[in-house]
């Protein structure tokens, strides 16, 4: 930690031109960025500076690690251990469509495992867990540590959003890169995330890395490079640490957008529900018994998830999840109970052939205009907007067939959303060069 006469003698602006200038900064230059932003000392549009620099130059190992234990011990690090059992989490770098948290929290809570789980709002044309619960009415992801503490203890998984008290830094850093074009470095990135998991108090992490035209990391050596930055952090503060890299080359499941979602999860759990987004839940939920030591091997772990959906354990997991964090678990039998759009509108094909590429961005661009996301900060989610796709990569497609069905409540950018979807469609005459699988890679 940076000592009060350090911190006096380091001045923000003179931070921000060092990593401007591609310097590397000293334990106590990334303690004070990290605190004084914290404190309120300084401004958001020196923060901004800041962050765009270090995306733009990078950061060495050691400021890494700074720059996540700044951002972690910026507030408290929960300790779990009065419960017996394990504890694991899971947490995504964030796509469209990816609504696996919803479906594994209770999942993996049913078969023994408790999961604490602290989750983001959406980042930029990504989707976030907070979101998708607050659409379900009454939902609060506000929890008081000691409510967040009592809903483990007794449900086995909570979902809650960063409190005043876990990795407040991040909080604020996530909203401000999520409004200026600082998300997308694996180094602010996975600071943003491990400083949030490594505060959960949990034993063990799988990490879902994208890759694809909708993640963050588009490439695959991207993906890796953000996947192994993460491990390594994670085993260095000694977490049992997965990292599966996963397909974001077009929208993980069919419903795109806040409700929606919450609607293919209840399909997940009741053993329905899109192929693609339903193995995806199984695979992640494996891994968690697995490195929880609930499942002695991946396959044990795919066949208990399964077991707990068939038997109806998830779905009841979920409903007291909903129950305990004041949600009306009655949208559990009646959907109709979630935030439902006033209108629909289909954007058809202009022309027949196959799907040969989806830019996965620009569906989650269509979602965010519509206001399914955030543009700048203070921007207020419209939970019932967003896109249910029917016709994935490799489907074949005739002439003003619907691609995608849009949900929107004003009409102001549907234009501007109808655009997006179509232009996000490669129609061709061939089906796709190459099959991309679900699961990429593992990385441990
Ligand atoms: N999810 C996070 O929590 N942080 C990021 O920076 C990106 C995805």
């Amino acid at each position: 930690m940076a000592t009060p006469s350090q911190r006096q003698t380091i001045r923000i602006i003179d931070v921000i031109r060092k990593k401007r200038d591609g310097g590397e900064l000293s334990p106590a230059e990334i303690e004070a960025v990290i605190s004084g932003y914290t404190r309120g000392d300084f401004p958001d549009y020196q923060m901004s500076a800041w962050l765009m620099a270090a995306l733009i130059r990078g950061m060495s190992k050691a400021e890494l690690a700074t720059l996540t234990e700044a951002m972690l011990h910026s507030g408290q690090v929960l300790d779990f251990s009065e419960l017996a059992g394990p504890k694991v989490d899971k947490h995504s770098t964030g796509g469209v469509g990816d609504k696996t948290s919803l479906v594994l929290a209770p999942l993996v809570a049913s078969g023994g495992v408790y999961v604490p789980m602290i989750s983001g709002r959406g980042l930029g044309h990504t989707g976030g867990t907070l979101d998708k619960l607050e659409a379900i009415p009454g939902f609060n992801v506000n929890f008081t540590l000691a409510e967040f503490r009592r809903t483990l203890a007794r449900v086995g998984c909570a979902m809650i959003g960063q409190t005043a008290e876990i990795a407040p830094a991040d909080k604020e850093i996530y909203a401000l890169r999520d409004v200026t074009g600082t998300v997308e470095s694996p180094f602010l990135i996975c600071a943003s995330i491990m400083s949030k998991k490594l505060a959960e108090g949990v034993d063990a992490l799988v990490l879902d890395v994208k890759t694809g035209s909708g993640a963050f990391m588009k490439k695959m050596e991207d993906s890796e490079f953000l996947a192994s930055l993460m491990v390594e952090t994670g085993k260095r503060m000694g977490k049992k640490m997965v990292a599966l890299i996963t397909d974001m080359d077009q929208p993980l499941g069919n419903y795109v957008g806040n409700a929606l979602e919450i609607v293919e999860c209840l399909d997940i759990l009741e053993g329905r529900g899109a192929a693609d987004l339903r193995e995806l839940c199984i695979e992640e939920a494996a891994w968690m018994f697995c490195v929880a030591g609930r499942s002695g091997t991946v396959q044990e772990g795919r066949q208990l998830s399964e077991k707990l959906i068939a038997q109806g354990s998830a779905m009841q997991k979920f409903r007291e999840m909903v129950r305990a964090q004041g949600g009306d678990e009655r949208v559990v039998d009646d959907r109709a109970r979630l935030p439902q759009a006033k209108s629909t509108v289909a954007v058809p094909a202009v022309q027949g052939g196959l799907v040969a590429a989806i830019d996965c961005e620009r569906l989650g661009v269509a979602s965010l205009v519509l206001g399914g996301g955030r543009e700048k900060k203070e921007d207020v989610i419209d939970p019932a907007v967003g896109l249910v796709v029917h016709k994935k990569v490799g489907d074949g497609v005739a002439a003003g067939e619907a691609l995608c069905t849009v949900y929107y409540n004003s009409g102001a950018r549907l234009e501007e959303a109808q655009a997006a979807i179509t232009q996000a469609y490669t129609i061709a005459p061939e089906p796709p060069r190459e099959r991309r699988p679900l699961l990429h890679k593992v990385i441990q």
